[in-house]
């Protein structure tokens, strides 16, 4: 049996209708702020990918769907959607429209990683992005709007990590002098963080081995090396998250797997959800547009998962489908009468739907009930109607043509 390839799902109808209050939430919370929507293509070409996101991370290294287009050109289905945005701004221009352009997307994104609850291969993502302004205002507005639409979604047990990045000079820079002071306590460090000191020296803050958490509680952090600019863009962010009531724990050492990030970064993580906890997260990239051939422009977004703020906010209730009519087939052969007085009804903007199954009148009345369906149409011969109020189970026989009159005034369901 064919089955759905490792690491990808169907979204059956049930699903689909929770998908819709999410992507209502969205554009309620997003729209009302004045972003807009974009979707850029479901693959580009890899260099976009590679350049945007950053040769070394473990996305562009292991986590990429890339092919041959067949006539040399290499494309990967989209691992994330922001360097696309970027893109897309350069692509048409947007430089040229009142700055910042507010744009969100939902969107599928691939990634080739090892599939476990709330981590997929295929996966949808909810993403804002602001390009064209360095203000810390635009940082806490979106960090605002992604913990209004966790909020709106009921997203349980959430919490905000917050962290500067700075310029990547003072990354560098930083990087070299915890080098220097992890070389300074070799031998104290676990073997794990000894070997990695030169590929990932920042890895070594998430050790569990006591004596390297010892070392760690005295290393150098890099909020403390910030420049000054970048200290008072980060205490302005701050500031305003404050005022606006948002609780976070400032967290040194957020790495986000993405190289594109300034200044600031923040995380949204769900206790609801296991391993994976990661709901939502985002922060500054005021140097991706230069690597992407752009003007100098600055940015700021986030992107939260769909399938992890659906786990985390378990009982979040799709409205049931209404059905206003169910037109039933009084004998079982074909009736264009029937046919035909469906296709008036959702002309008349009600949710009808016609027997299809060749069930017995008493079969076609039960499945009635069991779709829910406000007044059934029983059409026998001579356009003779017998219309049912399933709500009062009155009933009364009626020409065709009064059938709709009669649903529309006596209340269809809404
Ligand atoms: P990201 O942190 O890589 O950021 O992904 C954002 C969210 O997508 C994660 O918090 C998680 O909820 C979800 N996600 C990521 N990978 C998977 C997966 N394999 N399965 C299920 N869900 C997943 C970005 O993608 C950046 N583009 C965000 C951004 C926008 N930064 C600035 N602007």
């Amino acid at each position: 049996m064919i089955q759905a390839p490792r690491g990808t799902f169907d979204i059956l109808p049930d699903s689909a209708a929770q998908r819709k209050v999410v992507e209502e939430q969205v554009e309620k919370v997003l729209g009302a702020a004045g972003y807009r929507r974009i979707e850029t293509p479901t693959f580009e070409a890899t260099d976009l990918f590679a350049r945007g996101v950053g040769e070394a991370t473990d996305i562009v290294q292991k986590e990429m769907y890339t092919f041959d287009d067949g006539g040399g050109r290499s494309l990967t289905l989209r691992p994330e959607g922001t360097a696309p945005v970027c893109r897309a701004y350069v692509e048409h221009g947007m430089h040229k429209l009142a700055q910042p352009v507010k744009l969100w997307y939902l969107s599928t994104f691939f990634r080739a990683e090892a599939p476990q609850r709330g981590r997929y291969r295929q996966f949808w993502q909810v993403g804002a992005e602001a390009i064209g302004s360095a203000a810390p205002e635009t940082d806490a507005e979106l960090i605002v709007l992604l913990a209004d639409l966790l909020q709106a979604l009921q997203v349980k047990e959430t919490r905000l990590r917050l962290s500067s990045l700075g310029t990547p000079e003072t990354r560098a820079e930083y990087r070299e002098e915890l080098k220097r002071f992890l070389r300074k306590h070799e031998d104290e460090l676990s073997e794990e963080v000894r070997s990695r000191i030169d590929l990932n020296p920042l890895r070594a803050f998430d050790a569990d081995d006591a004596r390297t958490r010892s070392v760690m509680s005295d290393a150098p952090i890099l909020l403390d090396r910030l420049n000054e600019d970048d200290a008072e863009h980060f205490a302005q962010v701050r500031a305003l998250l404050d005022d606006a009531g948002i609780r976070y724990e400032l967290d040194p050492t957020l790495v986000r797997g993405l190289d594109y990030y300034t200044r600031t970064v923040w995380e949204f993580t769900s206790d609801a959800l296991g391993a994976q906890s990661g709901v939502g997260g985002g922060g500054r990239y005021d140097g991706l547009m230069e690597i992407l051939d752009g003007p100098p422009t600055p940015g700021v977004g986030w992107a939260a998962g769909i399938e992890r703020m659906l786990l985390a906010a378990s009982d979040l209730a799709a409205p049931a489908d209404l059905v206003d009519l169910f037109v039933a087939l009084a004998k079982p052969d074909g009736n264009r009468t029937a046919f035909e007085l469906a296709r008036e009804a959702r002309r008349a903007g009600l949710q009808a739907q016609l027997e299809l199954a060749g069930r017995s009148l008493k079969g076609q009345l039960k499945h009635a009930d069991r779709i829910h369906a406000r007044w059934v149409a029983i059409v026998g011969e001579n356009g003779v109607v017998t219309l049912k109020d399933m709500e009062s189970g009155d009933q009364h026989d009626a020409p065709v043509q009064n059938v709709i009159p009669t649903i529309l005034r006596g209340g269809a369901k809404s």
